[in-house]
């Protein structure tokens, strides 16, 4: 694995082996202290956070080495420097990239350019990240991946739920996702493709529906996502809440999953809006675990990528 940038690229061994390596950092993580001594990550921001940027931080220097901050609005990024220029000369300095660019294609075109491997941190299309420290969080609930059903329900024309689908069956799980009618909300028919095509491999499932209580039925994981994405216009709140609220997860809806399915969250989480504060602040949720996992996950994608585990 040279680059991490969306996770139909990946195999099903890779993941369960950063995974893996997740699970031992996270027990011993004194053991991995020096593992990245001298070593720099580069972290391009074009959009907001506050879980991918700490996370990574904290673990570089969790890990002996360094992260940089680098905010495309005080770059020349775009304006005067291309893509191109800019991956080939961050990595003469730097080790490993992170990028959180409104663009996929751009993230690849910063990928196929860099001589160092390059995170995608989120894009219009990808957040593997946040999906891998998904599996983590689940697999330490349930105790397996293997056969379990995870249902997404809100918006789904979206990164997490992109990355969900190509995740849970890499997994080995059914991936359900419940969503309003028309593009605006359903996942772009390659996805579903893709998706169903590494669902085939794993001899899982993954369905796509309007119904809402359908998609939640007997889910062993209900997980959803900001109404609001980080790139959607404010305009467009009052409507998308009246299109998205059949989806809201609710105790209502939550009764129709498994009596011991959990809810996750990446977060930034509105309550009243994607889900009720009952859900998310009540005792299936567990989102601030799924957050932790962030850091966990982030330090054995980087070591990975390096090669050093
Ligand atoms: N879940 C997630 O990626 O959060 P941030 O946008 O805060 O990084
Ligand atoms: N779908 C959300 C995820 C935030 C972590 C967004 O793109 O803003």
């Amino acid at each position: 694995m040279k680059h991490l940038l969306s996770l139909e690229d990946v195999s099903r061994e890779e993941v369960l082996g950063i995974i893996k390596l997740a699970e031992d950092i996270k027990k011993n993580p004194k053991k991995y202290r020096e593992a990245m001594k001298d070593k720099t990550l580069l972290m391009i921001f074009e959009k907001p956070s506050l879980r991918t940027r700490v996370s990574f931080e904290v673990g570089m220097t969790q890990m002996g080495g360094h992260g940089i901050y680098y905010d495309v609005a005080t770059s020349p990024l775009g304006k005067k420097e291309t893509i191109e220029d800019t991956a080939k000369v961050v990595s003469r300095y730097a080790d490993i990239v992170m990028a959180r660019l409104f663009s996929y294609e751009q993230t690849k075109k910063l990928a196929e350019n860099s001589s160092i491997p390059v995170i995608d941190a989120l894009s219009d299309y990808s957040h593997p990240c946040q999906i891998l420290g998904d599996l983590l969080t689940i697999k330490e609930h349930k105790k397996k991946l293997e056969g379990l059903t995870l249902t997404y329900v809100g918006d789904s024309k979206n990164n997490v739920t992109y990355s969900l689908m190509y995740g849970g069956p890499l997994a080995g799980m059914n991936v359900k996702v419940g969503c309003p009618e028309g593009e605006a909300f359903t996942p772009i028919p390659t996805v579903i493709e893709t998706a169903q095509r590494l669902a085939k491999k794993a001899s899982t499932k993954v369905l796509v529906t309007h119904d809402p209580i359908e998609a939640v039925k007997d889910a062993d994981v209900v997980y959803t996502d900001s109404w609001m994405s980080y790139h959607v216009p404010q305009e467009e709140k009052e409507q998308r809440i009246k299109t998205l609220m059949p989806f809201q997860v609710n105790s209502a809806l939550m009764k129709h999953a498994k009596k011991d399915a959990v809810f996750m969250n990446c977060l930034p989480a509105m309550r009243g809006m994607e889900q009720t504060a009952e859900v998310i602040d009540g005792k299936q949720s567990i989102v601030y675990d799924q957050a932790e996992n962030r850091l966990h996950i982030q330090k054995a994608i980087m070591l990975r990528l390096l090669g050093l585990f």
